[in-house]
């Protein structure tokens, strides 16, 4: 019997924000290049999405590539852009008929031109999904997303579009990234690391955290469901007390 089975479908986290992590391992315990390990990590994002979709997961936000990242090998970067074209490429298509909408976080205009493309492309194309919304997180970092925020906040109230006494925490939100996404739910990390790596810092005031040691590539349906479950069983007290918490139906 799957986990799926055993999941409550009344708590359902509406979005689930994974930080992918340990590629290099896994390859590394294998006697191989980390390339190899990306490339398996592409496999495991195509398993992880079906699944989300299959447990109707609304939103689901995974963590490719950190600002920090770019300080990587040149080869490695290069080889992990190369990866992001390549999967695009193949993927656009099953994406579009399942139903995913792809959005992209972070600081594009870092992206070499191919890649910018064919994001472009896959955004446009699946633009109609209504199952999935599925959030790529792309030389992305908080502190880069909260520092442009508070710029284009400045540019704002300069030109008169915006007054100081209106900020409040949803007009704050509005200038990040992910606005009109929901903040996660749930945050997973593989890989054995606890830690957030600059990743939705603001978004997940409330999240709830799952941490695995379980290398990205060797993740799966099970370990997602396993990470559902585990979310399941909490209680989410909002800074309330127990008593003030209404049972779930
Ligand atoms: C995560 O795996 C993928 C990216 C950050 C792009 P890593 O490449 O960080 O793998 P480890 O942490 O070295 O094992
Ligand atoms: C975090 O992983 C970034 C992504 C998963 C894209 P890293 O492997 O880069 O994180 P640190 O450097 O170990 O914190
Ligand atoms: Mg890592």
């Amino acid at each position: 019997m799957s986990l799926i089975d055993k999941l409550d479908h009344n708590r359902l986290p509406a979005h689930i924000a994974i930080i992918m992590d340990g590629n290099g391992r896994w390859a590394k315990t294998r006697g191989l290049d980390r390339s190899a390990g990306h490339r398996e990590g592409v496999e495991a994002i195509r398993r992880v999405v079906e699944a989300a979709s299959a447990a109707s997961i609304q939103y689901l936000t995974l963590y490719a590539f950190s600002t920090e990242n770019w300080h990587r090998p040149m080869d490695e970067v290069s080889g992990l852009m190369d990866l992001m074209v390549y999967a695009l490429t193949r993927e656009t298509a099953r994406l579009k008929k399942n139903g995913v909408r792809i959005v992209v976080i972070g600081d594009l205009d870092r992206l070499p031109d191919n890649v910018r493309k064919i994001l472009q492309d896959c955004i446009q194309e699946t633009a109609g999904g209504k199952n999935l919304t599925l959030v790529i997180a792309l030389s992305y970092s908080s502190k880069w997303e909260l520092t442009q925020a508070v710029k284009k906040i400045s540019d704002d109230i300069e030109s008169g579009i915006l007054h100081k006494e209106d900020i409040c925490e949803e007009t704050f939100s509005n200038y990040l990234t992910t606005r009109n996404l929901p903040d996660p739910d749930l945050l997973i990390r593989t890989g054995g690391e606890q830690r957030i790596s600059n990743f939705l810092l603001w978004q997940s005031a409330y999240a709830e955290f799952y941490f695995t040691e379980t290398f990205w590539p060797d993740f799966n349906d099970e370990e997602l469901y396993k990470a559902i479950l585990d979310y399941q069983k909490r209680e989410r007290r909002f800074g309330k007390i127990s008593e003030q918490i209404e049972p779930e139906q």
